[in-house]
């Protein structure tokens, strides 16, 4: 199915005090305060090529010892995880629109150790000097990734036997499950080996992700564009005579007349809308800009990075983050959602300032950071749907949803999820946080499946839950980690 790859020998454990990795440590970080837990940046390289995947470690603040590990991915493909250390759940995090940084104090690393990779190469800091060995696809970064995972342990030998999860977003819907499943062949292929070091895999979390072409995305859009008043039913029945599926994906997709000019006045219907948090912003400027102007509102920026003084866009569209939502394959019409509605300047100028780059361990002739980076990448047509049943069981599974985002909306995760048809072990009910003035509010809806899975919705927000709903989607995870309903 897959190439296996080389057992990882175990590392002597007993001999060392402290081996964490000293030249990977980051001992201060510019607008920072000061450090109280353990924080790394570093490569991981691939082995037999030239590439290097950039790590960051954010230890526990509780029991780094004990506390468990998670390892977090962004999707794109081509987006990089530095948004998730510096803008959802890392300690010290950037709002949208934001210039300063303020402290979390929902920081996913109150009670794990945090782990975030840029991946596959090319992305972020992370290094592709040869290109040919830079076209990547759902399974050979997935190849990628474990080895990049089993060298992150081996650089981290105290924590090697801490419960390992896996977490991310959007097209990490797609890197996770196919992460996992390489971790669970390897961990079979060793398992009458006792000199063979093995991850103490538990499960995994992911948000919004893509998962199954057929209803995620544009079909799935359409159909909360009506429960939610985007469009009236006389279009949505037009649109229903049409079959969206696979549209992301499928270079073959094509539409008739009457269903390409339905899915035409769906855009012009949607088009301005943010596709992450239909309820959101977009930064479009004024008025009179017309639907073409957005490209000239993403306003650029040019920044010194190492040797290089190259121009970056300070706002980011569908296309530059989520380009499966607008892959325009010959003949096909790509779902216009274009106005730049993330905010990316602040980390942008950020991560490219050469004092923290040197504070991050990065290589000084490094190429410049970008929040979404143009790379080679096909995506697969199965997704990552089939997955899920070779796990169940085996690992511990929660899939959990914004419910107002249009870019990988819930009504298409809950289908898929359906499509398993796994018992329910737990029937669909809401979940609560308490806010600070003492009242309850649903956080969102839950449903737990035969098979270790659960999945929650994070009401009120969108794609980036755990950014726009941090106290939630904190409550949500760590309930899950700790084996409790949330
Ligand atoms: C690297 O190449 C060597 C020699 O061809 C091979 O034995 C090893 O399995 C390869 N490592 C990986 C991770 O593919
Ligand atoms: C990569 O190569 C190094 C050095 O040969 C070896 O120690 C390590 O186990 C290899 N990693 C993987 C994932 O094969
Ligand atoms: C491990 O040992 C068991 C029992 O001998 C055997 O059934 C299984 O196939 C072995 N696994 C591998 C990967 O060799
Ligand atoms: C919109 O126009 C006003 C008046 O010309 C100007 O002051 C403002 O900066 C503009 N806003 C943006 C976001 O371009
Ligand atoms: C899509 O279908 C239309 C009409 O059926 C046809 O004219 C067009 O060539 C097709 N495009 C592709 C890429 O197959
Ligand atoms: C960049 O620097 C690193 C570390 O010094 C070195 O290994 C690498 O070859 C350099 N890359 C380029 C493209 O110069
Ligand atoms: C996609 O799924 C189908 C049906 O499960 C399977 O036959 C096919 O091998 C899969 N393709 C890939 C590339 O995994
Ligand atoms: C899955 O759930 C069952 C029943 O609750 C439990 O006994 C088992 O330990 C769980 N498996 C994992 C991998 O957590
Ligand atoms: C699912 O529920 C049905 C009906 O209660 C039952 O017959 C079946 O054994 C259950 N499946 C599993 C895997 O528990």
């Amino acid at each position: 199915m897959f190439k296996s790859i080389a057992a990882i020998a175990m590392v002597g454990l007993a001999s060392v005090a402290n081996a964490y990795p000293e030249v990977d440590r980051v001992h201060e970080l510019l607008n920072w305060p000061q450090l109280t837990f353990g924080l790394y940046s570093g490569y991981l390289p691939v082995n037999n090529s030239s590439k290097q995947l950039h790590y960051m470690g954010v230890m526990s603040q509780r029991d780094q010892a004990n506390d468990p590990v998670i390892i977090w991915f962004n999707g794109g493909p081509g987006c990089s995880s530095m948004l998730g250390f510096l803008q959802e759940h890392g300690p010290v995090v950037l709002d949208d629109g934001a210039t300063e940084f303020k402290q979390n104090p929902y920081s996913w690393n109150r009670e794990a150790n945090m782990f975030y990779i840029e991946s596959p190469a090319g992305v972020g800091y992370s290094v592709c000097p040869d290109q040919s060995e830079c076209n990547f696809d759902d399974d050979n970064s997935a190849d990628d990734n474990l080895q990049a995972v089993l060298t992150l342990l081996q650089k981290f030998p105290e924590l090697q036997h801490n419960d390992l999860y896996l977490a991310g977003e959007s097209y990490a819907g797609i890197y996770v499950p196919k992460l996992a499943e390489r971790i669970d062949a390897y961990l079979t292929d060793n398992e009458n080996r006792t000199d063979v070091y093995k991850p103490n895999f538990k499960g995994f979390m992911v948000g919004n992700g893509v998962t199954d072409w057929r209803y995620d995305t544009v079909p799935a859009f359409i159909e909360m564009s009506v429960w939610h008043g985007l469009i009236k039913r006389d279009l949505y029945d037009r649109l229903m005579q049409c079959d969206f599926s696979y549209f992301g994906v499928n270079p073959t997709f094509n539409l008739s007349a009457e269903c390409n000019q339905a899915f035409e006045d769906f855009n012009t219907q949607t088009q301005e809308l943010n596709v992450y948090d239909v309820y959101g912003q977009c930064y479009i400027g004024n008025q009179s800009q017309t639907f073409q102007q957005y490209e000239s509102f993403r306003q650029t920026g040019f920044l010194q990075s190492g040797l290089e003084e190259p121009s970056y866009k300070k706002y980011f569209t569908a296309a530059d983050y989520t380009p499966f939502l607008n892959r325009n394959f010959a003949g096909k019409k790509s779902l216009k959602e274009s106005p730049p509605c993330v905010f990316g300047d602040p980390i942008i100028a950020y991560l490219n300032n050469p004092q923290v780059k040197s504070q991050l361990n990065i290589y000084e002739n490094s190429t410049s950071w970008d929040l979404c980076s143009m790379i080679n990448y096909n995506s697969g047509l199965n997704g990552s749907v089939d997955i899920y049943p070779k796990l169940k069981g085996k690992y511990r599974m929660l899939k959990y949803s914004g419910d107002t985002d249009g870019a990988v909306p819930t009504l298409g995760t809950l289908k898929w999820i359906n499509d398993l048809n796994w018992n329910i072990t737990e029937q669909y009910r809401p979940y609560y946080v308490y806010k600070n003035d003492g009242f309850r509010v649903v956080a969102g809806f839950t449903e737990s499946r035969e098979g270790n899975f659960t999945f929650a919705s994070i009401h009120g927000t969108g794609h980036m839950a755990p950014q726009w709903k941090r106290q939630e989607t904190y409550h949500l995870i760590f309930s899950f980690i700790n084996g409790q309903a949330p």
